[in-house]
């Protein structure tokens, strides 16, 4: 591997080029070569009283978090495990749509840095060739939250599970994909500050609609799975508030606030 794509702090520094995320005295900007979980490290940051925009980054973790109890395989340089530490004056309805703004920023910034084509699965799945290619973990330190940020960049195809082939992939996957990794950082980090921004100015339906256009749920049937609920529907829409709105078979609209969603195959089968 070429020294400038291992993650390090000199190279993010000298890119970064952000009002204020990353950017020292404003914020801190970390770079670990091993780390138990990013979000967990910035979350006691936030807690200390780490400003806005501090940005926990780490070439492996040894105990990733994923949503909903799981954890996030993060071995060494396989991929990007960032957390950023946000402090929103939003309304406490609008807080959902953070994540949807994260989504939509790293998809933007994946797309500019390595040319790829990235979907988004309600609500905070990445998604590649129909795979899963990262996730985002937002969790709240009142008043700030941490917007953790995970993304597959290689992978030995042959280690990798069978079973898990066809649900994840890795940006260096194919064949032309040449880009280092710290620039990547650099744009999430930059186009992070930029679609936050928009939230916190009031733009939140500039966001909502960059949402939309990435959406690989709309328009589609899918089934989810919202706490103890198991539905299956038509998505026509995401709401205000980032809520996916499903028709359920009897023509009633139904609101989603939290769950997991698969998309329905033409087989019938659901990804
Ligand atoms: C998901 O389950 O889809 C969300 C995965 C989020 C993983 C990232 S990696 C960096 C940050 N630190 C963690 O422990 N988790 C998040």
């Amino acid at each position: 591997m070429l020294e400038d794509e291992i993650l390090n702090v000199e190279t993010i520094r000298s890119l970064l080029q952000t009002k204020s995320f990353g950017r020292e005295p404003e914020s801190i900007l970390q770079v670990w070569d091993t780390i138990d979980s990013t979000n967990k490290h910035a979350l006691q940051l936030a807690k200390d009283g780490a400003s806005e925009g501090t940005c926990i980054i780490s070439r492996e973790q040894t105990a990733g978090r994923g949503r909903l109890g799981r954890s996030w395989v993060s071995p060494q340089d396989s991929g990007i495990y960032m957390s950023i530490i946000l402090r929103p004056k939003l309304a406490m309805e609008d807080m959902p749509l953070i994540t949807l703004a994260t989504g939509v920023a790293c998809a933007r910034a994946i797309e500019f840095v390595c040319g790829a084509s990235i979907g988004l699965k309600w609500v905070n799945d990445l998604i590649l060739d129909r795979k899963k290619l990262g996730g985002i973990l937002v969790e709240m330190q009142k008043p700030a939250v941490v917007v953790g940020i995970g993304i597959n960049v290689q992978h030995d195809e042959a280690a990798v599970p069978e079973d898990l082939k066809e649900k994840m992939t890795w940006l260096r996957r194919g064949s032309d994909t040449k880009f280092s990794t710290n620039t990547l950082v650099v744009a999430i980090i930059a186009k992070l500050e930029s679609y936050y921004q928009m939230l916190l100015d009031g733009h939140k339906s500039d966001v909502l609609n960059d949402w939309r256009s990435l959406s690989v749920n709309i328009g589609k049937e899918v089934s989810c799975q919202s706490g103890n609920q198991s539905l299956e529907g038509h998505v026509i829409d995401i709401n205000e508030q980032g809520a996916l709105l499903l028709r359920l078979n009897d023509g009633s609209v139904q609101s989603i606030y939290a769950g997991e969603v698969s998309v329905r195959n033409l087989d019938g089968s659901y990804s």
